[in-house]
């Protein structure tokens, strides 16, 4: 058996895209896209919007079909075939809990529909007894079970959509940016309960955000995107201190820092011109149109990611 929990190689998914009666282009979501996740742990995934997060979780579930590579789990390659037995190990909680939960039904419905699909109690007393223990899990108040999801507020109906998540017990549940449509008061609240369920329950993430500082915390690898590439990886405090690819530094130095005098030494690096049209991909490497370092080489060669030492890996020609 593998020693990793999750294995994603050179995984792709393109879209494609009608240009005409006849025609049509891919759009390149995910390309090439590398990493591994292990037991009960925390992968962070971020980049501006579009860059592809969301497909790449999705896809590892499998709500796409993938264009090229290969997902493992837990050793074993996921297939259109094992897809619904691997959906009890593998989960996802959605960024929108306003718009993912159906308002029309309670929340013992809610929680209750994973319990229906795989089978998992014996009599209605279980399964009333599993909801409640979940709700309890999460949070939320047992006498909240008949009332519907439209009466909470955000941050319980995040509570609704991880007790959901939960309730096949998984072994990894991709989190796609969970806390961006929150109150900032509520963020900090909901972030630590992911950490307390993991330190309960061993459960691995793939934690999407696209502000660092909402994922440093709670991973211990970062991963950063750019236009479907991944463009660096790390041991998160190392990717914070030690950013290595220039559009992992232009993220960072837009990152607030608490202390005034260190905030005043440091520069922000402004990026120049607009994110390319993924249907109209730059040649060579995707960020060298905005990089302030891109010589001929960039324009003509794609980098791979490369370890530089210690698991930092980067794909870039000159740093
Ligand atoms: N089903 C689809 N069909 C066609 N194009 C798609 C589809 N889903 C996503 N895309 C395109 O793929 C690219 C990546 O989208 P994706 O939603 O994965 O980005 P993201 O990083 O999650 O962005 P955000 O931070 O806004 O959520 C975008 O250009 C998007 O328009
Ligand atoms: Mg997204």
């Amino acid at each position: 058996m593998s020693e990793h929990l999750l294995e994603v190689e050179h995984l792709k998914q393109y879209f494609p895209i009608k240009t005409g009666f006849f025609t049509t282009k891919p759009l390149k979501a995910v390309d090439n896209v590398s990493f591994t996740i292990d037991h009960g742990e925390t992968l962070g995934l971020v980049g501006e919007s579009g860059c592809g997060k969301t497909t790449v979780g999705r896809t590892i579930l499998r709500l796409y079909e993938p264009t090229g590579g290969v997902v493992r789990f837990e050793g074993e390659e996921v297939t259109d075939k094992n897809i619904h037995s691997l959906r009890r190990q593998m989960q996802m909680v959605f960024q929108d809990p306003y718009s993912s939960l159906n308002p029309r039904m309670t929340v013992e419905d809610i929680i209750g529909e994973p319990l229906d699909v795989h089978n998992l109690y014996s009599n209605k007393k279980e399964r009333r007894e599993k909801i409640l223990d979940l709700m309890n899990t999460v949070g939320l108040n047992a006498e909240h079970a008949t009332r519907y999801a439209h009466e909470f507020s955000g941050g319980q109906r995040q509570r609704i959509g991880i007790a959901r998540a939960l309730a096949v017990d998984p072994k990894f549940i991709v989190c796609d940016e969970p806390v961006s449509a929150l109150d900032v008061s509520i963020q900090a609240q909901v972030i630590n309960m992911f950490e307390d369920l993991q330190a309960k329950l061993g459960v691995a993430y793939l934690f999407i955000a696209h502000d660092l500082l909402v994922v440093r915390h709670i991973s211990k690898n970062i991963a950063v995107m750019y236009l479907g590439h991944m463009v660096e990886a790390a041991e998160s405090d190392e990717l914070m201190t030690h950013p290595i690819h220039p559009y992992t530094q232009s993220l960072l130095s837009a990152v607030p820092i608490p202390d005034p005098k260190i905030a005043r030494q440091k520069q922000r690096i402004m990026l120049e011109g607009d994110v390319p049209s993924p249907l109209n991909m730059p040649t060579g490497c995707p960020f060298r149109t905005r990089c302030r370092f891109a010589t001929e080489k960039c324009a003509e060669e794609c980098p791979e990611l490369t370890d530089r030492g210690g698991g930092h890996k980067v794909a870039c020609w000159n740093h």
